[in-house]
C-alpha cells in the first residue's frame, strides 16, 4: 500500500476526488494517511475528517517565523511516514529540505497546460484569469513532480480542456476541475501505486 499525505490550502475538490477514486477502486494500492493544510479553515480538512482521515492544520501564523513553521510542516510530514506526497492546491512554497527529502515523491496539480501559466504567482483563478486575458482556445491542467523550482518539474500527465466564448475566470475553472484536474490526479496517483511510472528525478 501506498501512504500518501495530500496537502491542501482550500475547498479540496481535488483532494476528493482522490478519495472518490479510492472509494470507486480507481486507485488502488494507496490509502491516504494524513491531510495537511496551511490553513485551520480550509472546508478540505473536514472532507478529510469526515472520510476518518487524520487531518492536520500547520499555520504560518502560529510561528513566529518561516524557518519555524518550515520545521513544523517537514515533522508534521514525516510523522505520516508517506510514500507520496499530493499537493492538491497547496498553495506553499515548499522548503527546499522538504523538497530534497521527498525528492521524486511529490506531485502537484497545476491547472494549466505547464509551460502555460505557470510559475511564480500563477495559482487559483490566476491562472485562468491569465488564460482568458490571452485568449488560448484551448487551457487544461497538468500533474507533475516537484522539483525545487515552480512548476518546473517533470510532467506525469496533462489533458486538454476547451475554453468557450464567454467564459469567466470561474466558469474556465470549474470547467478545467471538472474535465481534466479531477481526472488525471488520481489516475496519475494509480499510476504510482501501481508501479506504471517512475518516480521522479
Ligand atoms: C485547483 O484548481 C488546483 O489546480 C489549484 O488550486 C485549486 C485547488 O482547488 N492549484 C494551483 O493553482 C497550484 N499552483 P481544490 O482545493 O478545490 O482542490
Amino acid at each position: 500500500m501506498l501512504r500518501v499525505c495530500v496537502c491542501v490550502s482550500g475547498g479540496g475538490t481535488n483532494l476528493q476526488a482522490i478519495m472518490d477514486a479510492i472509494d470507486a477502486g480507481k486507485i488502488t494500492n494507496a490509502e491516504i494517511v494524513r491531510v495537511i493544510s496551511n490553513n485551520k479553515n480550509a472546508y478540505a480538512l473536514e472532507r478529510a475528517r469526515n472520510k476518518g482521515i487524520t487531518a492536520k492544520a500547520v499555520s504560518p501564523k502560529d510561528f513566529d517565523d518561516r524557518e519555524r513553521f518550515n520545521e513544523a510542516l517537514l515533522s508534521c510530514i514525516d510523522e505520516a511516514e508517506p510514500d507520496l506526497i499530493v499537493l492538491a492546491g497547496f498553495l506553499v512554497v515548499l522548503p527546499p529540505m522538504m523538497i530534497e527529502k521527498y525528492e521524486g515523491r511529490i506531485i502537484n496539480i497545476h491547472p494549466s497546460l505547464i509551460p502555460s501559466f505557470c510559475g511564480k504567482g500563477f495559482y487559483g483563478l490566476k491562472v485562468h484569469e491569465a488564460a482568458l486575458a490571452r485568449g488560448v482556445r484551448v487551457t487544461g491542467a497538468t500533474v507533475h513532480f516537484v522539483d525545487a523550482g515552480t512548476d518546473t518539474g517533470p510532467i506525469i500527465l496533462q489533458k486538454a480542456v476547451e475554453v468557450h466564448d464567454g467564459d469567466t475566470p470561474k466558469t474556465l475553472q470549474q470547467r478545467v476541475m471538472e474535465q481534466a484536474e479531477w481526472q488525471i490526479l488520481p489516475q496519475a496517483i494509480n499510476m504510482i501505486a501501481n508501479s506504471k511510472i517512475e518516480e521522479g528525478n
